[in-house]
């Protein structure tokens, strides 16, 4: 598919909008809490591509929803998303000193603070979420969206894969564990957003269930080339740290099958994706470029 010529501006238009939003929720850093809270938005505010509430409001556009109801959960995804990124980063995890460009939370604020910090963007994000109680709109849908993002986000989701993650690292692993992992650590943080955007425009069952096969597909092609960047990359670049794999001894798509095959199977997930996208009578053309974007994206 011929990439838009203008996409790479509307993607960069889109993430100053979510950038603005992201803002708004945030904690005031004030008080005896003050530094906690500086910890917190200290890495919220270090960039980062705020692709899951991009994607959360283009499939609420695909769907056709009411887009002032999705802003508290575009701010609490990426609260859950940078909570996430704050833990793997721990010397425990991870063990990682640069994210988005900066050193991360726990170099600059301790670990004790990386600890905290990480929890309090956690529980953040359920009281921003609540905050669209406020806003009217359809209630059921609310209580629906936030339990999507409760479910994707814990032991049955993100945390369950970073669980089996850790677990196993130097440890050798089947591509079904593997896959396991990356459907959990990765897919899951993606299918939320994308199933809340459709859950908040009203969607059917049928197409929210379609959603989130897509939303499992882009997470696979983007963990994929998350370990293909961590091989073939520099640091400057992607604003973390090259090699944090084989620093910690993981099998990846990479070491399993080696870059080619690795970009393959990637692309060939992008494709599913777009399959299904393109399926659907509704359409938004911003969504499938996006979509098609990550598969060779450079960050
Ligand atoms: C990094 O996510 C963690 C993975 C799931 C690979 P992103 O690559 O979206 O990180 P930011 O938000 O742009 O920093
Ligand atoms: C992490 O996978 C996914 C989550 C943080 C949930 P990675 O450990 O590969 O992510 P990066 O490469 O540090 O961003
Ligand atoms: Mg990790
Ligand atoms: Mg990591
Ligand atoms: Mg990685």
């Amino acid at each position: 598919m011929g990439r838009c010529v203008n996409f790479q501006a509307e993607l960069e238009k889109r993430t100053r909008e979510t950038e603005e939003i992201i803002r708004r929720y945030l904690p005031e850093e004030e008080g005896f809490a003050g530094t906690l809270t500086k910890a917190m938005n200290y890495s919220m505010c270090a960039g980062g591509k705020r692709l899951r509430p991009i994607l959360l409001r283009e499939t609420l556009r695909l769907f056709g929803g009411e887009e002032r109801l999705c802003e508290p959960f575009m701010a609490a995804i990426e609260m859950i998303h940078t909570h996430s990124l704050i833990h793997d980063d721990l010397p425990a995890i991870d063990n990682d000193d640069y994210r988005r460009g900066r050193l991360t939370t726990h170099k600059v604020y301790g670990e004790a603070m990386g600890v905290l910090s990480g929890d309090a963007l956690l529980n953040y994000a359920y009281e921003t979420m609540f905050r669209a109680f406020d806003l009217g709109g359809n209630r059921d849908a609310v209580i629906r969206s936030v339990r999507i993002m409760a479910e994707k986000t814990g032991i049955s989701g993100m945390l369950g894969g970073q669980g089996v993650d850790v677990e196993n690292d130097g440890k050798p692993l089947t591509r079904e564990m593997l896959d396991y992992i990356y459907l959990h650590k990765t897919s899951a943080l993606i299918e939320a957003p994308m199933m809340v955007g459709a859950v908040l425009a009203g969607a059917r069952e049928e197409e929210v269930n379609l959603v989130e096969k897509v939303a499992r597909d882009v997470g696979l092609a983007f963990q994929i080339r998350d370990d293909i960047l961590d091989v073939i990359s520099t640091s400057a670049e992607l604003g973390k740290p090259v090699h944090s794999d084989d620093k910690n001894h993981k099998i990846t798509y990479v070491t399993l099958f080696g870059i080619q095959e690795a970009s393959r199977q990637a692309a060939f997930f992008s494709q599913e994706a777009l399959h299904i996208l393109e399926s659907l009578k509704q359409k938004n053309e911003f969504l499938l470029e996006l979509v098609t974007s990550l598969v060779e994206r450079r960050k």
